[in-house]
């Protein structure tokens, strides 16, 4: 497998390009949600987000454990029904009711645990449960020499080259699979990603292995939802980036709006520890002044 690399200022280099600010000439959201909400009984998980997709773009939505990222994006894969606030695919109010129907609409999440057969080929996890056959029935049997031949072409031509499409997908590292899942679902038609936080549980090296598969499905015209709680991965790929709160959007800002440094304030709650700076002021009886910097407070107040 070759990696190309993610260079300084964002963009991947050599068959990725930079990040773009401008929507499509239509205008038109494949995905969007207006005012909504969810509510688990009389759990408020999530309330007046608003969020477009649009082709070509990555959106970021970031946001600390609980904030409300998992909701928003089972509304949209079809596992839940918003209760709040409205739901569009590509200009027209609609209420999933399973995620077979989302995948209809154009609609792919690959999740964290991804659903393959560590033991199977690379080949056949790529065409798990949709799988090319031959002859007429009631002698149809799976088609090998298509399918590999597939899968070959679909991996290469997002710039994933393997050596062996035979070897069991176990053994892919899993930025690796993570890719192979990406591509997948190009294949598979898909207008609009979804990726459940797929670099949370990788190293440097792979982070950026998937970060440059995300990349290309925005190339290749695909609307992006990428899932993440590390503001410097959002920041190399994103277009436009969304910040959840304890359920409700803090910020929205489209990339030339916000500075990395500003989303990683935001990302590590620097509203609230600037709250918390002055409570401890008046606990300790101090001016607010002589407390430590929010970043040191931590030390500071573990010290007495
Ligand atoms: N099925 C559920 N029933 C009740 N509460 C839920 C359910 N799923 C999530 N929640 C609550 O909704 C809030 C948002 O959760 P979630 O969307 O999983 O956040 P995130 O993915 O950002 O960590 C949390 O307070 C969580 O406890
Ligand atoms: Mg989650």
């Amino acid at each position: 497998m070759t990696i190309n690399p993610i260079t300084a200022d964002g963009s991947v280099s050599p068959n990725g390009t930079a990040p773009k600010d401008t929507a499509p000439a239509d205008g038109t959201p494949t995905v969007e949600l207006r005012g909504a909400g969810k509510a688990y009984g009389n759990v408020r998980a999530l309330h007046g987000v608003d969020l477009a997709v649009h082709p070509g773009q990555v959106t970021c939505v970031l946001g600390d454990n609980g904030a409300g990222k998992s909701t928003l994006i089972k509304i949209i894969s079809g596992l839940h029904q918003h209760t709040e606030g409205a739901f569009l695919i590509d200009g027209e109010a609609v209420r999933l009711n399973t995620p077979r129907e989302a995948l209809d609409r154009g609609i792919a999440t690959v999740y964290q645990d991804l659903a393959t057969v560590p033991l199977m080929p690379v080949w056949r996890n790529f065409f798990l449960g949709s799988e090319m056959t031959k002859g007429p029935w009631p002698v149809r049997r799976l088609d090998i020499a298509a399918m590999k031949q597939t899968a070959d072409t679909e991996l290469r031509a997002m710039g994933i080259v393997l050596d062996d499409l035979d070897q069991p997908i176990g053994t892919l590292s899993g930025g690796q699979r993570q890719s192979v899942a990406i591509a997948r679902a190009v294949y598979f038609g898909a207008r609009v990603l979804i990726l459940d936080e797929p670099t949370a549980a990788l190293g440097v090296k792979q982070s950026g292995v998937v970060l440059k598969y995300i990349a290309a499905a925005r190339d290749r015209g695909l609307g992006v939802i990428f899932i993440t709680h590390n503001p410097h991965h959002a920041y190399m790929v994103g277009d436009h980036f969304s910040v959840l709160r304890l359920g409700t959007m803090e910020l929205s800002a489209a990339r030339a709006d916000v500075t990395l440094e500003e989303l990683t304030n935001h990302m590590a709650g620097g509203a609230e520890l600037a709250a918390l700076k002055h409570e401890l002021a008046q606990v300790r009886g101090v001016d607010v002044d002589e407390l430590p910097e929010a970043a040191e407070l931590q030390v500071g107040a573990q010290r007495n």
